[in-house]
């Protein structure tokens, strides 16, 4: 299976409650490896540019001033297969669907505030990984 990259979100609900470790480490422990970090606070602007696929949803304008509520950690994830890798370890995006020792099970506040946001292609992670990071911030 070929190493490859995925894009990670620690969120504002799991950074205000102090767990950026606890979810990294749980990330890790699943295969992962942390290639590119950094804290940011996003602005209204980069939330609206991220999730404008969702630009049409109900939820967006609570979902853009969720992600701009507080800090959050943009990272890269380097591991076998990482985007699935990735997102298995995440669970599912409704905390009371996901599994038992997947983060948004454990930390997951809600469907809105569930703590961590994944790429879900091999696609839209090169373009998420290229919204927040230049090559020279990734080391592997
Ligand atoms: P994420 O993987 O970051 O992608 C879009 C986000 O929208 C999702 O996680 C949730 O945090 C948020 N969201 C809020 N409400 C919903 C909903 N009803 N369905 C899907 N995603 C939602």
């Amino acid at each position: 299976m070929a190493v490859t990259r995925t894009f990670s979100i620690i969120k504002p609900d799991a950074t205000r409650r102090n767990l950026t470790g606890a979810v990294t480490k749980m990330l890790e422990d699943a295969g992962l490896r942390v290639v590119a970090s950094k804290r940011i606070q996003m602005t209204r602007e980069q939330a609206e540019g991220f999730y404008a696929v969702h630009k049409e949803r109900p939820f967006f304008g609570e979902l853009v001033d969720f992600m701009i509520s507080g800090p959050v950690v943009v990272q890269v994830l380097e591991g076998e297969d990482a985007v699935k890798r990735n997102r298995d370890v995440m669970g599912a995006t409704n905390p009371a669907d996901a599994d038992e020792g997947t983060i948004r099970k454990t930390y997951a506040e809600s469907i809105e505030a569930n703590s961590v946001h994944g790429s879900d292609s091999e696609e839209n992670a090169k373009i998420e990984i290229d919204f927040f990071f230049n090559e020279d911030e990734i080391v592997g």
